[in-house]
């Protein structure tokens, strides 16, 4: 297995630009199962959750193509609307491809995704909804079968704000008979994204971006051609990055109203953020000042940048709160962030960073996604020279973050097993 090894101590200097948003192509590409024909998504970023999805798509029975950031899918073959366990369990978004399957094939069989390493995050609202649609759920040998006939508009109220349950629903009631209006949506840009490539397929979507969105079903919907909207979350990240080690960065393609909440904390921790023309400049000061933050659904701060904004309060003048709400297990970062250096106590839903001087590299292990990330960014701080082993977990949603840090001066490279 791959690993990053770092030496750290070098503020990042320079500029760099954004990957397209892997949490808004899932959705779109998941979305291309509802039209017969070819759909065009350009500036798709290169990584292995989007090659999990194709695999998916391609054992159904459609057609997948890439070249270079263009992904052409033609869902005109499907024949075979299911989803192994074998690639769902290495995705849980691949849940995704349920509703488009059942609304447009009237049936599904798609595996549980079941638990996952930042908790066991059930998809309880994605079938109640599904339901409430009409479609017949059963849970057998750890698939859920749907089927329907047509789907029928109903008003469905989630009992908590889901990202991918917002965007299962809005594609199965995208093509039901009649009105379906949903309450208590997500909010976050990557729904408004879907909403905008529904409608750019012939859909009739109302309210995305908001808690109440309104879908008027359709006969039939034709393949769409998109442009991925930028990665909010490498955004954050890499803004991080520049925080963490006292640099001086232009993030292209990083838009400020995506990124409200941690634009806010960072600045009260003491960085200069300004919009320039294509994307947000972050001046941070050699040492974060503590800061507090809870993480919460859009436009609240985003768990998926709790990790990497605790690494760089690890290092800040004072004690800081994170309190995590969105997950259960999400603070798998701490062990190994404490193996750094870092002063972490965790009491439930709640860490208390106290700053340390300094952070010295070592040899750790990325347990997901974003805590890969945070590790990572602790590795730019600390004397010496971290290695950050099971990367497979970062390449799952960063396209070629070394290469990016390593163009911002700092010195990272792959290790290959
Ligand atoms: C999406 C993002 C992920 C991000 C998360 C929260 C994608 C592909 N992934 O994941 O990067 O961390 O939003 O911003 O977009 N829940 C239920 N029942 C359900 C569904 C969710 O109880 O049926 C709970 C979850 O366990 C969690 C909370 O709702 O506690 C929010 O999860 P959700 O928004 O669904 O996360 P995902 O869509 O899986």
């Amino acid at each position: 297995m791959d690993a990053i090894e770092i030496a750290g101590g070098k503020p990042l200097h320079g500029e760099v630009k954004i990957s397209g948003s892997k949490n808004a192509t899932l959705p779109q590409i998941a979305a291309s199962l509802l039209a017969p024909g070819t759909s065009i998504f350009r500036g798709v970023p290169e990584l292995a959750d989007i090659r999990t999805l194709g695999r998916l798509l391609v054992h159904m029975g459609a057609r997948v193509d890439r070249e270079g950031g263009t992904l052409r899918v033609d869902a005109s073959a499907v024949a075979k609307p299911e989803a192994t366990y074998e690639l769902v369990k290495t995705m849980r978004a691949s849940v995704l491809v349920l509703g488009p399957l059942v609304t447009r094939f009237g049936r599904a069989r798609v595996s549980l995704p079941g638990g996952c390493a930042i908790g066991a995050r059930p998809i309880d609202q994605h079938l109640k909804g599904l339901e409430a649609l009409g479609a017949k759920i059963e849970l057998s040998h750890g698939y859920v079968e749907a089927k329907a006939d047509r789907l029928r508009g109903a008003t469905i109220l989630f009992d908590l704000p889901t990202v991918t349950g917002t965007e299962n629903l809005m594609m199965a009631a995208a093509l039901a008979d009649g009105r379906s209006i949903l309450e208590n949506c997500a909010r976050e840009p990557e729904v408004i994204a879907l909403a905008e490539a529904l409608n750019a397929m012939g859909g009739r979507i109302a309210g995305a971006g908001t808690s109440v969105i309104t879908i008027d079903g359709v006969d039939a919907l034709r393949p769409m051609d998109v442009e991925v909207i930028p990665d909010r979350i490498e955004a954050g990240t890499l803004l991080m990055a520049a925080m963490i080690t006292g640099g001086d960065v232009l993030v292209r393609g990083a838009k400020a109203d995506h990124l409200d909440a941690a634009i806010a904390k960072l600045r009260e921790a003491g960085a200069k953020i300004t919009p320039e023309s294509d994307g947000l400049r972050v001046i941070a000061p050699q040492k974060p000042t503590a800061v507090d933050f809870i993480t919460a659904p859009f436009p609240g701060f985003p768990t998926d940048l709790q990790a990497q904004l605790m690494a760089c309060l690890s290092v800040a003048k004072g004690a800081s709160r994170v309190v995590e709400t969105v997950f259960e297990n999400r603070f798998m970062h701490v062990q190994e962030l404490s193996r750094m250096g870092a002063d972490i106590a965790i009491d439930g839903h709640t860490a208390v960073v106290r700053g340390v001087t300094r952070l010295s590299g070592a040899p750790v292990m990325a347990t997901d996604l974003r805590a890969s990330a945070s590790l990572v960014l602790a590795g730019l701080r600390a004397e010496g020279t971290t290695t950050v082993q099971r990367v497979y977990h970062l390449d799952r949603g960063y396209e070629a973050l070394e290469a990016k840090l390593q163009a911002l001066g700092a010195n990272i490279r792959r290790v290959k097993a």
